[in-house]
């Protein structure tokens, strides 16, 4: 009892730091860009996202806290549903700390600003903002932006939230012009709770767009950094190998799944260690972002020895053990954050 006492108020100290910091830097962005004349021209203010998992749902969300007319939209009416459910539990999350005596009226207020439809033309129609996330797919990601290029605006900025595949190629799905409008705009699991976004510029991406995209982001409460259309971008790259690693460790015997989660989260820090991590984005898909980037260590963009296979992940994946998804990975169920 005492360990978990001492465990958590650990925890509670770091992150409280943490965010403390993150304040203040998200602060100094906000005046920075009060001030900036082409953050106040063009402003965003319609958003369309594009698929109605986890992420789609959860950025379609901060959207609507953030004032934005919404619209989510995906391929069938069950998983427009099931976007809608996600985000009202997460609202309800959130208005019990911000309107605990109104949860309802906080609840429907910002579900107000969510329009949802299957028909992804009309979705675009007025769109200031596209933002794509659906599967990892290179393929269908480039059939959606080049069939939606003639559909919207001529001034919508199209951003994929791809964690793994890049956004100059899927990009180069549209015209020259909409290049100039496209960028990676990654945000992390989960959407409502991780204050970051990763803002890829390609070559082909704008000045405007991209302090567009600042400033949108910033309006979403969020901290952006900005990093290049490289393998992984910054987080993935450097997480992702320390995940891979994590694995190695426990199939070579030097430590138990559950001492390394302890290890880093009292030693390093870390909200949570990397098998709850590995559980909680999905042991497919960290098996999915190795696997793309086999390729790329190949064209040398990255180092082999990072994105070596590890039989444990690929035999958990085979099984459907995938986390908390499927109710089973490196932990059970039961063990696993909600
Ligand atoms: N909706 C709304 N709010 C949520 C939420 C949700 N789904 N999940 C958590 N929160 C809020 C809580 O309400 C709470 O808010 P408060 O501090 O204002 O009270 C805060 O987040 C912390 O949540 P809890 O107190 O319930 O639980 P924890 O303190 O254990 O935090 C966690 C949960 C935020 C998930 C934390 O464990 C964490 O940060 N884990 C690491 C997650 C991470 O690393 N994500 C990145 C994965 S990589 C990725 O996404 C990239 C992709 O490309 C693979």
């Amino acid at each position: 009892m005492l360990s978990s006492i001492s465990r958590a108020s650990a925890m509670s100290t770091s992150r409280n730091t943490l965010n403390a910091a993150a304040a203040t830097r998200l602060s100094s962005i906000q005046r920075h860009l009060s001030t900036t004349p082409s953050a106040r021209e063009g402003k965003i203010e319609r958003l369309t996202v594009f698929g109605a998992g986890l992420m789609g749902a959860g950025i379609a969300q901060v959207g609507a806290q953030s004032g934005l007319k919404v619209v989510l939209s995906d391929v069938t009416d069950k998983a427009l549903e099931n976007g809608l459910n996600i985000i009202q539990k997460s609202l309800a999350r959130v208005a019990k700390k911000k309107s605990p005596d109104d949860i309802e009226g906080f609840t429907s207020k910002i579900l107000k600003n969510i329009e949802t439809t299957t028909d992804a033309g009309k979705a675009v129609e007025q769109s200031d903002l596209v933002i794509e996330a659906i599967i990892e797919s290179i393929k269908v990601k480039r059939d959606l932006f080049g069939f939606l290029d003639s559909k919207a605006k001529s001034d919508c900025i199209f951003a994929t939230n791809t964690s793994s595949l890049s956004v100059t190629e899927i990009a180069e799905s549209c015209s020259k012009e909409r290049q100039e409008k496209f960028a990676g705009l990654h945000f992390f699991n989960p959407v409502p709770a991780m204050k970051l976004v990763e803002i890829i510029r390609t070559s082909q991406t704008s000045t405007s767009t991209y302090e567009a995209l600042k400033e949108v982001t910033l309006r979403m409460n969020k901290s952006p950094v900005t990093c290049n259309d490289t393998p992984g971008f910054i987080v993935n790259r450097l997480l992702v190998p320390y995940l891979l690693e994590s694995i190695r460790m426990v199939e070579r015997g030097d430590a138990t799944p559950e001492d390394i989660d302890t290890a880093m989260e009292l030693g390093a820090g870390y909200p949570m260690g990397p098998f709850k991590l590995l559980d909680f984005v999905g042991l497919d898909t960290t098996s999915y972002i190795s696997q793309g980037w086999r390729d790329k260590a190949e064209a040398g963009q990255i180092s082999k020895e990072l994105v070596q296979p590890i039989e444990l992940l690929d035999k958990l994946v085979k099984e459907g053990k995938l986390g908390r998804k499927s109710g089973e990975g490196f932990y059970k169920v039961s063990h696993m954050i909600e």
